[in-house]
């Protein structure tokens, strides 16, 4: 059977929290452990750039991520797991699709919009605090994306007008430079549907917007057990029946089997006490969390460990992204020198001379202008002109129509026909 690829990106900014972990990390490294998919995962540090300047925050940022994934069970054997600032072809692909992407579509970019939006809001020039890091970000990612060419990209549903802007782009550059050929795979964002997004402390979804969230690894038990003691519930005391339709319920249900959801659910209505109902959400918490927290810290431990995986990542990469990116480069005319094979006719036509204007001033402060043929034979002059602009406009213009207006400011040269003329203006023309 023919595997599918899969790509994601992870932007490695923040510190997860337990509704990354739910609904990012879990499901995508369940995915990855599908025999008939080929995963690409890789550590968004380049978008990083685009929203941080500290590179102390952009440094921690990207070990804590990629410890992260790895304590969590990514498997780097079975996928493929890079930092895009390792890929070189990234960036190089980058300029390939800005040269090619409408600047009117990336005005309607949701990230950009978001901040004209807000500037206008405010009453601030619409592009303050844009750079073209934010307002090209959308063509990163497709760099990102079409590299590869996978078939499914994962992503938020934030994403996929991003998505949609890599098919674009890519479609318009199989059309101008595939001759035929599919040189871009068109990808398909992939949504799951079916995984829930984690509620917070106070019921909303779980954001470090809504500072509602409980952390992954950070602060250790105690860390977890504090946040866990801040779930917002009612004040029903032990012994009176509790309604299980809740928020901290649904946590429980992150981690639990059915099994024990069901008993969860019939202790609560059975009149379980909140706090008895969080220690067990705790435990049952620490039991998932816990070994990876351990294995996290122990690659924090080891940067080194964790920078060779990666380097292993990138080559194994490299090895797909060089070979395409030369034939990308090959496609667009970036092509070696030597490889042109030119007829020999052809090849020594480009040495035939061609005729020629020349632009020149004279002692009188005048601009002239004067045209020969392809053996330097001259056939006509120009009047003077004040400015050497209007020499330029007469230039553009014979050239243009390959004839000699009746009011053109120029006299043949000696023994020289207007249709001697006329021939060389054609001949510039066919070149
Ligand atoms: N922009 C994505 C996000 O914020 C991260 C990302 C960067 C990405 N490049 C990508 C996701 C390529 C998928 C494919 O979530």
């Amino acid at each position: 059977m023919r595997s599918t690829r899969v790509l994601t990106g992870i932007t490695t900014t923040g510190t997860p929290h337990l509704g990354n972990y739910v609904g990012a990390i879990r499901p995508a490294i369940e995915a990855s452990r599908n025999p008939n998919t080929d995963g690409f995962f890789f550590l968004a540090d380049y978008h990083a750039l685009i929203k941080c300047d500290d590179p102390a925050r952009i440094e921690r940022s990207r070990l804590e991520i990629a410890a992260t994934w790895l304590a969590a069970g990514l498997d780097t054997e079975r996928v493929t797991f890079y930092r895009q600032s390792d890929i070189p072809e990234v960036s190089e692909l980058n300029w390939l699709l800005t040269c090619v992407t409408a600047k009117g579509q990336m005005n309607r970019a949701h990230a950009y919009k978001a901040s004209t939006d807000a500037n206008e809001a405010a009453g601030e020039d619409l592009d303050h605090g844009v750079t073209m890091g934010l307002f090209c970000y959308p063509i990163l990612m497709a760099a990102d994306i079409l590299l590869f060419n996978p078939h499914l990209v994962p992503v938020g549903r934030d994403q996929i007008q991003h998505i949609e802007m890599a098919r674009d782009v890519a479609a318009r550059f199989n059309h101008l430079f595939g001759a035929g050929k599919e040189l871009f795979v068109l990808p398909e964002a992939h949504i799951e549907e079916h995984v829930a997004t984690l509620p917070g402390l106070d019921g909303r979804k779980m954001s470090k917007s809504y500072d509602n969230t409980i952390p992954l690894f950070e602060g250790g038990p105690k860390g977890l057990k504090d946040a866990v003691a801040r779930i917002v519930t009612n004040s029903l005391l032990p012994g009176e029946p509790k309604d299980p339709d809740c928020h901290l319920v649904t946590i429980y249900e992150a981690f639990a089997s059915a099994e024990q959801a069901k008993q969860f659910r019939a202790d609560l209505v059975a009149g379980l006490g909140w706090g008895d109902a969080k220690k067990q959400l705790v435990e049952l918490i620490e039991a998932h969390v816990g070994p990876m927290r351990e294995r996290y810290a122990e690659l924090m431990a080891h940067p080194e460990r964790i920078e060779e995986l990666l380097q292993a990542g990138a080559a194994k990469a490299r090895a797909t992204a060089t070979p395409f990116i030369q034939e990308l480069r090959e496609a667009v005319g970036l092509r070696r020198m030597v490889a042109i094979a030119q007829p020999a006719a052809k090849a020594a036509k480009t040495k035939v001379a061609l005729p020629l204007f020349k632009q020149y001033r004279l002692a009188d402060g005048l601009f002239y202008f004067n045209f020969s043929d392809a053996n330097g034979r001259l056939l006509l002059e120009s009047q003077g002109f004040a400015q050497g602009k209007e020499a330029g406009q007469w230039i553009g213009q014979l050239k243009r129509e390959a004839s000699i207006p009746a009011d053109a400011p120029l006299q043949l040269a000696e023994g020289i026909s207007a249709a001697e003329v006329v021939a060389a203006l054609q001949a510039l023309q066919a070149e």
